[in-house]
């Protein structure tokens, strides 16, 4: 496998890389490092520095002071790091492929077909919005005033975010916060450090002011709840698990800043009778395998019109049966391993529990034991049926590489199936009459929903969920306005 990684992956994985503070690397005030495995061999890669509260002070500090001069450059400049930053992800798309590949497990091409070119979207489509950030003038009726308001920078950010999309979320969080005026301190997850130190590189290199941009690197419980709790952070951004949100609600109380959550999901995939059924079992196959089920958006529950239900339900299977594990370096892999130990442990409790309930596996449901893949975290694709809602493994999220599989009577059913769960993050509805698909997206309580298709994105279009899945959108103007605050200008004019 060595012979396939790039030289400037080699070279990259080579070096002990420090946080970004205040422009420079250093290590954690600690001095610890924690390992970074490649959770196809479970072998060590690299390591990263373990920051803590300590850590975190600094970097909000470095941020802190950065923030009037980044603020008031000119939108046009930040306009143009953006712009660069983007265009730089793009030229090193190979290098952050199995960068991605080896921290995280997914195959680099899906990385090079999704993670890597939407991140570099996110910066070039929130560069263009820097110059765009205007504020509107007031016609009062109270007497003679100029009003106006001015749309401002909230000030530090504090991003923490997930494993699943290590450079993607970097994006996300950055794109936005950067293009606002704002200065942000990011915490990546502890499982997958590497994009984002990669990324503390190129925002060096592109030349933007020291403390714009920090990176801490650590664990959630020290450095992510420190950076929750901080007195001086503005806003903070969290994308991961419910259970984590709600906490970090709790930690951000004390100064009231602003919080983003976009937490789990328990999407259904709901598909109709009259459905094109090749083009809806290619969209669920992406809706529960892309990304080794590891998707907050992943389409968990399929619930497939009677009529068609065996049928789908047989061809699923045979799709899920041809799906190759391997490393995410490898380009013949379909499927990489899951991103950590503690995952693999927790997907396949998911699947005991979902047999000892009375599930029935119809492929997979196990771990993956052939030779070259038992020491990684490998699961093998999974099906189950005779699924209810009484199942722990058809209310909470699972996360891996495991498709339910249901059925309804009516559109009725379908809907009602479809909401009954406390998540409301996005749905997927597949049917060839238009009049249904209107209906259906409508009824839908979820904040996305994808009609004959499953799991787009685009920079433009915003996503984010409803319920328990969180609140605050991720890309689209909606979110550059979640990283502003609008102040109000009275100039008396009698
Ligand atoms: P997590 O929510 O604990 O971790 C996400 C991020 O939050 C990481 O950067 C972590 O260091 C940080 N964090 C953890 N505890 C924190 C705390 N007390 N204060 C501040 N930051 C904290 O997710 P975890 O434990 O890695 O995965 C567990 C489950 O969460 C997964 O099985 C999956 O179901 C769900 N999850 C959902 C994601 C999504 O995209 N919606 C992404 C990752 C996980
Ligand atoms: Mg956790």
């Amino acid at each position: 496998m060595a012979q396939m990684v790039l030289e400037g992956v080699s070279e990259f994985l080579g070096e002990a890389h420090g946080l970004l503070i205040d422009g420079e690397e250093r290590e954690a005030r600690s001095g610890e490092r924690f390992d970074v495995l490649d959770p196809a061999t479970g072998e060590v890669v690299a390591t990263a520095p373990s920051g803590g509260p300590a850590d975190v002070d600094d970097a909000v500090a470095a941020a802190r002071e950065a923030f009037p001069t980044w603020r008031e450059l000119a939108p046009a400049k930040r306009a143009e790091l953006l712009w660069h930053l983007g265009t730089r992800i793009a030229q090193l798309a190979d290098e952050f492929a199995q960068i991605e590949a080896l921290d995280n497990g997914k195959p680099s091409g899906e990385a090079l077909a999704v993670d890597i070119p939407l991140c570099s979207e996110i910066f070039r489509y929130y560069a263009g919005w820097a110059t765009k950030i205007e504020g509107s003038t007031i016609p009062v009726s109270s007497g003679s005033f100029h009003v106006y308001t001015r749309r401002e920078p909230v000030g530090v950010v504090g991003a923490i975010i997930p494993w699943n999309f290590p450079l993607l979320m970097c994006g996300y969080k950055l794109g936005p916060s950067l293009a606002a005026g704002n200065t942000v301190v990011l915490k990546p997850a502890e499982q997958t450090p590497l994009a984002a130190l990669r990324l503390a590189e190129l925002v060096t290199e592109i030349g933007f002011p020291p403390g714009v941009v920090n990176v801490v690197t650590g664990f959630g419980e020290t450095a992510g709840a420190a950076l929750a709790a901080h007195s001086d952070v503005d806003k903070v951004t969290f994308t991961g698990e419910t259970t984590t949100g709600r906490k970090i609600l709790e930690a951000a109380k004390g100064n009231l800043k602003r919080v983003a959550l976009e937490l789990g999901g328990k999407s259904p995939n709901l598909i109709f009778a009259d459905a094109d059924i090749e083009a809806a079992l290619q969209g669920t196959y992406g809706a529960v395998f892309f990304n080794q089920g590891q998707c907050c958006i992943a389409g968990a529950r399929t619930y497939v019109g009677e009529e068609v239900r065996d049928e789908f339900v047989d061809r699923l299977v045979r799709r899920a049966r041809e799906i190759r594990l391997g490393s995410g370096l490898d380009p013949a892999t379909d499927m990489g391993p899951l991103v950590s130990h503690e995952q693999l442990q927790r997907v396949t409790g998911y699947i005991e529990s979902g047999i000892a309930e009375g599930a029935t596996v119809l492929v997979g449901g196990e771990r993956a034991d052939d030779p070259d893949l038992a020491s990684g975290y490998f699961v093998r694709p999974t099906v189950f049926t005779d699924v209810d809602h009484s199942m722990r493994i058809m209310r909470e999220e699972i996360f891996g590489p495991v498709a339910m599989v249901a059925s309804f009577a009516s559109e009725d059913e379908a809907v009602a199936l479809a909401n009954d769960t406390p998540y409301g993050l996005s749905a997927g509805v597949w049917t060839c009459d238009i009049k249904r698909a209107h209906r259906v997206a409508a009824a839908l309580d979820a904040g996305t929903v994808w009609v004959n298709t499953y799991g787009w994105f685009d920079v433009a279009a915003p996503c984010g969920g409803f319920k328990m899945s969180g609140y605050g959108k991720e890309l689209g103007e909606e979110t550059l306005a979640s990283y502003l605050r609008t102040k109000t200008v009275w100039v008396d004019l009698s």
